[in-house]
């Protein structure tokens, strides 16, 4: 275990926040309302096979019009903060220039009526759907996309930063630099490896630059770290290429300034790792399962663990053990814990958030109220809730519990075919149906509270 003396000394720590989590093209709907343009995820959706079920984000859970009904779920659970994405297309439907006022009066609007209900505000300003017109003009992989995202995000943190103090940058950039651009499984669908590594440094620059444009804001940045592990004939250097991608680069960058030398980051200059080290106020980590790598086997991997978003690994597979969800992901606790004092270990002082942890069950166990009795998630949730719990004892500042998600909503190249939700949402008429899970939920941070 790494020195406690590594985390934050003798300070106690407050009482562990909780809150939910959602993102703006999986939730709200309304694609061609309030003068929004249109995202790299819509184009990705028409794209034939892209979906499995060849659906897409034009309606999703209509929480572009259901504000007030959402935000009375989050009042019934009692959270003391609401994870929600902007969309930068709302924001500037073509990527650059003035702000479209009906893009931010709508996220005015939520963060007041969150503020009403003692809700804190935790926005994050890139959750993946990049105005197309960027991505026409080279996207992520090309240096200009930073700044763009700096202007944009300067734009939204002015309109709202009177009443929000602490935001995220980007979500999960391994997955739009990796998922998108090297096994092209997410939106923008490229398979291009060295582009993929160029997107990475820009998504952190973009972030870094962001940050320190507003020094009295509380501006952090959302990742997904993991526990790396070596099963019985994986390759060593598999491993240390799979953790070089998925955690090394981007904390590495952000805590000494430097890539791991296994990797050869193209596109950065003179400069860059300076402004990216030290640009996070705070770190979020979303975490779901670990890695474990073992042999070429030529099975299917789980969802998002496609080998070919690793470029540079030697051939390897991924050997999730069971129990798994339904997403093929194993679960395991024990991978948080170790996440979690790694990240502190290599970011001293820096306070982390768990931003998304979350399974996606089938839901097929009714309770006799017709509601899901989802057992299974509240395990799951239970399980990793006990393993921030047992961190933060050891001093490991992890300050919010958030959960993914709210809501049932489109998860991503899987469509609605996934279901992360604490509350369900019947197919037709979209009301919104709280699970067991939503009142276990309710009932850990009211108990907590007492
Ligand atoms: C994460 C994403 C989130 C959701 C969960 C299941 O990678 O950030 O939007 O799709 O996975």
């Amino acid at each position: 275990m790494p020195d406690p003396s590594h985390y934050v000394g003798a300070m106690a720590l407050p009482p562990l926040g909780f809150g939910v989590a959602t993102s703006a093209f999986q939730i709200e709907g309304a694609a061609d309302e309030g003068g929004r343009g249109r995202s790299t995820w819509d184009e990705f959706c028409e794209r034939p096979g892209a979906i499995v079920d060849g659906s897409d984000g034009r309606t999703a859970c209509d929480s572009y019009h259901r504000v007030a009904e959402d935000v009375a779920l989050l009042e019934g659970l009692g959270v003391s903060c609401y994870r929600f994405s902007v969309a930068w297309p709302r924001i500037q439907p073509d990527g650059r220039g003035p702000a479209n006022a009906a893009g931010l009066d709508f996220y005015d609007a939520l963060v007041d009526r969150l503020l009403g209900r003692g809700i804190r505000p935790l926005p994050t300003l890139f959750h993946w759907d990049l105005p197309l017109d960027l991505e026409h003009a080279g996207g992520w992989p090309v240096r200009d996309t930073a700044f763009r995202f700096v202007d944009y995000a300067g734009l939204v943190m002015d309109r709202l930063g009177d009443r929000v103090p602490t935001w995220a940058t980007m979500n999960e950039p391994w997955c739009t630099a990796f998922l998108g651009h090297a096994s092209g499984v997410f939106a923008p669908g490229r398979r291009e490896p060295r582009a993929a590594l160029a997107a990475a440094h820009h998504l952190l620059l973009g972030h870094a630059l962001a940050a320190r444009s507003r020094p009295g804001l509380d501006v952090g940045i959302v990742l997904n770290l993991t526990s790396v592990r070596q099963e019985p004939g994986g390759d060593p250097g598999a491993v240390a290429v799979v953790d070089a991608l998925q955690n090394g680069l981007w904390l590495g960058a952000l805590a000494e300034g430097s890539y791991p030398d296994i990797l050869d980051v193209p596109a950065v200059c003179e400069g860059d790792l300076d402004t990216i080290c030290g640009s996070a106020a705070w770190l979020g980590v979303n975490y779901y399962t670990p890695f474990r790598i073992g042999p070429m086997t030529g099975e299917v991997n789980a969802v998002g663990q496609d080998i070919d978003a690793f470029p540079g690994a030697p051939a390897f597979s991924f050997a999730p053990r069971p129990p798994l969800t339904s997403m093929g992901w194993e679960v395991d606790a024990v991978g948080l814990e170790e996440t979690l004092r790694a990240t502190a270990a290599v970011l001293p002082g820096v306070p982390l958030r768990i931003t998304e942890n979350g399974a996606s069950f089938p839901d097929a166990t009714r309770a006799e109220d017709g509601s899901v009795d989802d057992q299974d998630r509240i395990g799951y949730l239970r399980g990793h809730l006990a393993a921030v719990d047992a961190v933060r004892a050891e001093g490991v500042p992890v300050l919010d519990y958030v959960a993914w998600s709210l809501l049932d909503n489109f998860e991503w190249a899987q469509g609605y075919t996934k279901t992360f939700g604490l509350v369900s949402i019947e197919p037709d008429t979209l009301r919104r149906i709280p699970k067991a899970s939503y009142r276990w939920f309710a009932e850990q941070v009211a108990s907590r509270s007492r």
